[in-house]
């Protein structure tokens, strides 16, 4: 990873006696290339990704124990015991500086939960950065990313942001440089959620029966658009093995798919495992107009226009 990459103004001041609020994005996949099942249970990846400007935000205070609260996406549906991210990540860097997980947490969630936005590893990645600041703990971005691969496979990414290859089980990043320019999406967020592990479970058993698109492969084409400026270019380069998956489960999300590209987006496509539907826009103005169009439409929950790249969690 490159250091310089890691900005230290984005960086919350250490060991004060707080509040630290950080700032998180949600993550899309513009190549999402699954490989065969590890004898790990994790599927070989190759993916390139995209931190966008959907946010969610972790506050992090003194306290005698570690505790968290939560507000708005999500709140009441997911739990917060010692199965959150959130509280998962706090303890896992604790462990790893050697001091007391002491510290109370507030999540204030926007990114939808179980959509294939990565939600929870990006509360994570908050976490982390937050409570690093809140504890004084001064771990490197690369120390941090190496906690995070611990917490989740897309931990890591969100602790960066911007564009990256992601390998491995998508723990291991690359930053990608492209130009300094925004690409302008629509995420239309579905009712309910999917569970990754059930999507990969699909795809297995889609390719069993040799039911499946051939497998993406390299990522040459979409890295050879980002270098461009044009979005149509782009739309073409653009896609994800687990759509297929998605599909299968979720035989509905067509039906959102078709709106969108219906409503002028260059490509419509499955967003990591889903349920949530990814377009691309020409501009922010068509972005604007898509998500109306979906919106009206009542054939998402909620349609969002968002940019990219952004950078990963900061202090807000
Ligand atoms: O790493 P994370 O905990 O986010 O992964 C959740 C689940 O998704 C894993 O337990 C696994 O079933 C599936 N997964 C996978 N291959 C990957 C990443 C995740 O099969 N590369």
């Amino acid at each position: 990873m490159t250091e310089a990459l890691f900005e230290e103004e984005g960086r919350p001041r250490a060991g004060g006696s707080g509040p630290v609020r950080v700032r998180v994005p949600a993550k899309i996949n513009l190549h999402l290339g699954v490989g065969p099942l590890r004898r790990d249970g994790y599927h070989e990846l190759t993916t390139i990704y995209q931190a966008v400007s959907l946010y969610d935000e972790v506050t992090a205070r003194r306290g005698d124990q570690l505790t968290l609260t939560m507000e708005g996406e999500g709140a009441g549906a997911l739990p917060l015991d010692s199965s959150n991210l959130v509280l998962r990540a706090a303890r896992a860097l604790a462990e790893r500086a050697g001091v007391p997980a002491h510290a109370r947490l507030h999540l204030r969630k926007q990114i939808p939960i179980a959509a294939g936005l990565a939600g929870g590893s990006a509360d994570a990645a908050a976490a982390l950065v937050a409570c690093d600041a809140l504890w004084g703990t001064g771990r490197s971005r690369d120390e941090l990313a190496e906690i995070a691969a611990s917490v989740g496979s897309d931990v890591p990414f969100l602790v960066l942001g911007g564009t990256a290859l992601g390998t491995g089980r998508g723990e291991v990043i690359s930053p990608v440089l492209v130009r300094p320019s925004s690409w302008h999406w629509v995420i239309a967020a579905a009712e309910g959620g999917l569970s990754t592990p059930a999507v990969y479970a699909e795809l297995d058993r889609l390719r069993a029966d040799d039911a499946t698109p051939t497998p993406l492969g390299d990522p040459d084409q979409l890295l050879a658009a980002l270098r461009q400026r044009d979005p149509r270019v782009l739309a073409d380069a653009l896609g994800n093995d687990m759509q297929v998956a998605a599909l299968s489960l979720r035989p509905d999300l067509a039906g959102t798919l078709a709106r969108g590209r219906k409503a002028g987006a260059l490509a419509g496509m499955i967003c990591g495992s889903g349920p949530t539907c990814l377009f691309l826009a020409r501009n922010a103005a068509q972005a604007e107009e898509i998500a109306a169009d979906l919106n009206a439409s009542g054939s998402c929950r909620i349609a969002l226009p968002v940019f990219g790249p952004v950078a990963g969690a900061r202090a807000a």
